[in-house]
């Protein structure tokens, strides 16, 4: 696509967004079918989908705009039921692109498997002979993930831990290069095939075998820098914003408390991709929050100093995402929204998605450190109840009572991406 930045967007109706969004990325007639269809998933996909189906449950699908990751121009699909969560990303992803856009980098898509030998006797000598059998281990879980190898993935690495609080428990580390997929199914399979083996040797019994979600060898990075003229808006001077940004980020690194929220308005962005592109949002959440407490303090995934005048974002988190397997069979939506970010493989989402992370995260804390976040985020909360035709229940999350309705003319542009 030529450009992410579409002005005006919001002001369209929604068919008139679906035919810019198109002709923008070239869409086909079927992607526009799927966007356009009431059921991207037919209640007999989701009957296969899960178990006891009585039904489907929608969520809203938009696009944050105006972001550019690693010099490229991308329109990011974003499901969430939190009003003003993509027009601040693409608030701040426009003024990120002042700067350059976003740039970022992922791990290889190394994820872990976990073996829990219990009841080992002798953990030093346990250990050892586990150790010495590391090739032949690695043989086995390559035998039983036989097509990754042959797409140049599969198991790479073992290690052995005795655990501290438990010196008659080992636990032992099979690191799996799952090439695009989350792996989770793949992971859990040599997690299992190697258990009983791995017991015997160790002098104990199988435990558990299952993945972990602190996959920390699988993180992704991404960067941004704003220029202060690009934070100022009216009354506003952008060095001040800059500073009071700083400021907050300094907050969250000091203070757990402040921390998690300021960790949320990371994941309002993330989870909102990991969703839309049907991955598992609750191994993301998992992940992301052991990350942020692995040096024993809970820590902002985001931080967010003053370099040469520049305003300059960092953040860093695992990413277990994928752009095969999954959902991704059964769910058209999340095809499609594939196709909408242009992206076949996992590291370049995983960069994307951490993208929309940094520029909730940055939105937030604008909004924060000036005007608060009530003034925006409420009006654009006020407008998903709907036309002015008496009061409505609060949307999902929030804590506002019942309230008439705003038009749409209401909404000042200050609250528009
Ligand atoms: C609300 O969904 C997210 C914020 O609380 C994040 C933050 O405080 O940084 C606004």
């Amino acid at each position: 696509m030529k450009s992410s930045r579409i002005p005006a967007f919001y002001r369209l109706t929604v068919e008139e967004r679906r035919q810019k969004l198109a002709a923008a990325l070239g869409l086909s007639p079927d992607d526009r079918a799927v966007l356009e269809a009431a059921d991207a998933l037919p209640l007999d996909v989701a009957d296969i989908m899960v178990e006891n189906a009585v039904g489907t449950f929608a969520l809203p699908f938009g696009v944050g705009l105006n972001f550019v990751v690693n010099a490229r121009d991308v329109v990011i699909p974003m499901v969430v039921e939190e009003p003003s969560v993509i027009a601040a990303a693409s608030n701040a992803a426009r003024m990120v692109r002042e700067g350059g856009g976003f740039v970022a980098d992922a791990d290889p898509p190394v994820m872990t498997a976990q073996i829990e030998v219990m009841g080992v006797v002798d953990a030093a000598a346990g250990r050892a002979r586990v150790e010495a059998a590391r090739e032949e281990l690695l043989a086995m879980a390559h035998a039983a993930l036989p097509r990754l190898a042959e797409r140049g993935g599969g198991a790479q690495e073992l290690e052995v831990r005795v655990d501290p609080h438990c010196p008659d428990r080992l636990i032992i580390h099979v690191h799996i290069d799952c090439r695009d997929a989350m792996g989770a199914n793949m992971v859990n399979t040599v997690a299992e095939a190697l258990s009983e083996k791995v017991a015997r040797l160790a002098g104990g019994r199988s435990g558990l075998r299952i993945l972990t979600n602190l996959c920390d060898r699988r993180c992704v990075r991404v960067s941004a820098r704003v220029p202060p003229a690009a934070l100022a808006s009216e009354g506003q001077d952008g060095a001040a914003v800059r500073d009071g940004i700083v400021a907050a980020s300094r907050f969250a690194e000091d203070d757990p408390y402040r921390a998690a929220t300021h960790n949320k308005g990371i994941m309002n962005g993330v989870d909102a991709v990991v969703i839309a592109t049907g991955n598992d949002w609750r191994g993301v959440e998992a992940g992301a929050h052991a990350f942020a407490c692995v040096s024993g303090r809970y820590r902002p995934l985001a931080t967010w100093r003053n370099e040469g005048g520049d305003l300059a974002g960092q953040l860093e988190m695992p990413m277990a995402v994928g752009t095969v397997g999954g959902t991704l069979h059964a769910h058209a939506g999340a095809r499609l929204a594939q196709r909408i970010l242009g992206v076949t493989d996992a590291k370049t989402l995983a960069t994307i998605i951490a993208s929309a992370g940094l520029a909730s995260n940055l939105a937030a804390l604008r909004a924060l450190a000036t005007d608060g976040i009530q003034r925006g985020h409420m009006a654009l909360h006020r407008r998903s109840l709907g036309p002015s035709e008496g009061p409505r229940p609060p949307a999902m999350g929030s804590a506002e009572p019942s309230s008439p309705a705003p038009t749409r003319s209401s909404l000042r542009e200050g609250d528009r991406p």
